[in-house]
């Protein structure tokens, strides 16, 4: 059995898996809302709260799986990138867990994780597939073989799930700001507005949000306050399009460029319905193989950080005694 634990940004989380990892037995995820008076993650705020809520997170993904600690035969843990502070917390623990029965410990990387929770989806799944990360965090597309993920293209400025979180702020939409304005989108006509997508050159695989925010800002310059309330609607649905367009756009066309027989989307933002429809009716089109984790497996969570350790190696006990965190 695996326990693995994710603390890398204002989720604390600890899964059990299999040994092959392609089996989540527990998966248990605490998201912090102590974040939402500041409207964003605060990394002091969040690493305290990582280190009051863990050992229970810990606890009870051990309960939910019906295991028992002695049972566990590997430990896994995010180690980059992310938020140091916070990092560090999840890192110790780990640390703790697997010198205190003297198991192996495997580093994981947040983002192959993110790509590892298609194959807790899909077991069957092999690559090579075209990978599109888009997160808070990350907005990033990879070509991913059996030994190694290929940077293809990756965001300029913001990313995805941050161009959506500024945008429902913007709106007055609170925080964490996708789902929301995913939510308020429903109501609301596309095509009322035209907001632009950045960067469309046919070999272009970057991706940026930053004229999308400013795009926002001057029509909602132009609004009363009446208007806005008729029109918050329609430019929710409007941003959000934009944002899936960027998306799908890039991602189809990696998948062109590579000959590649599929893809996997991951990262909070794959949670977006909107993305999963337009992404679902493409993939249909051109007889791809799309797959698309559930939202509770795409947004932060540790059964993914445990099915990214299945396929990584382990270190030693004790050698990973020195081992650090990374923010990037
Ligand atoms: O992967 P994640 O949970 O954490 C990071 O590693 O960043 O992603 C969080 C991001 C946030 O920006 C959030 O607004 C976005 O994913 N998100 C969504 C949805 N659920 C989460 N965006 C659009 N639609 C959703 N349903
Ligand atoms: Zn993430």
């Amino acid at each position: 059995m695996i326990l693995a634990i994710e603390t890398s940004c204002d989720d604390t989380c600890a899964a059990v898996l299999d040994e092959e990892g392609r089996r989540a037995l527990s998966n248990v995820v605490h998201t912090q809302t102590e974040h939402e008076r500041y409207g964003g993650v605060v990394p002091e705020v969040a690493s305290r709260a990582h280190l009051e809520r863990l050992d229970g997170v810990v606890e009870k993904a051990l309960a939910d799986a019906g295991v028992t600690f002695e049972e566990v035969t590997r430990v896994a843990v995010t180690v980059r990138p992310g938020l140091v502070g916070a990092l560090l917390v999840g890192l110790a623990a780990a640390k703790g867990l697997a010198y205190a029965r003297g198991l192996p410990l495997t580093p994981v990387n947040h983002l192959e994780g993110h790509v590892a929770a298609a194959y807790l989806a899909e077991p069957n799944l092999k690559p090579p597939f075209v990978a599109l990360i888009a997160s808070g965090g990350h907005t990033a597309l990879y070509y991913v073989t059996k030994s190694a993920m290929h940077l293809l293209g990756q965001t300029l400025d913001d990313a995805a799930g941050e161009a959506l979180d500024k945008g429902a702020r913007m709106l007055g939409l609170g925080f964490p700001g996708g789902p929301a304005l995913s939510k308020v989108a429903q109501g609301g006509d596309s095509g009322c507005y035209a907001f632009p997508v950045a960067l469309k050159e046919r070999n272009n695989l970057d991706f940026s949000f930053s004229g999308l925010k400013t795009s926002l800002l001057y029509k909602l310059k132009a609004l009363d306050e009446r208007s806005f309330q008729e029109e918050l609607p329609h430019l929710a649905a409007g941003y959000q399009a934009a944002v899936v367009e960027a998306l799908s756009r890039k991602l189809l066309r990696a998948v062109d460029l590579y000959d590649a027989p599929g893809l996997v989307v991951a990262g909070g933002v794959a949670a977006n319905a909107s993305l999963r429809r337009v992404l679902g009716g493409e993939c249909e089109r051109r007889d791809l193989k799309l797959v698309i984790p559930p939202p509770k497996l795409c947004t932060d969570n540790a059964a993914m950080i445990g099915a990214a350790a299945a396929m990584a190696p382990a270190v030693p006990y004790p050698d990973y005694l020195g081992l650090n965190a990374r923010s990037v």
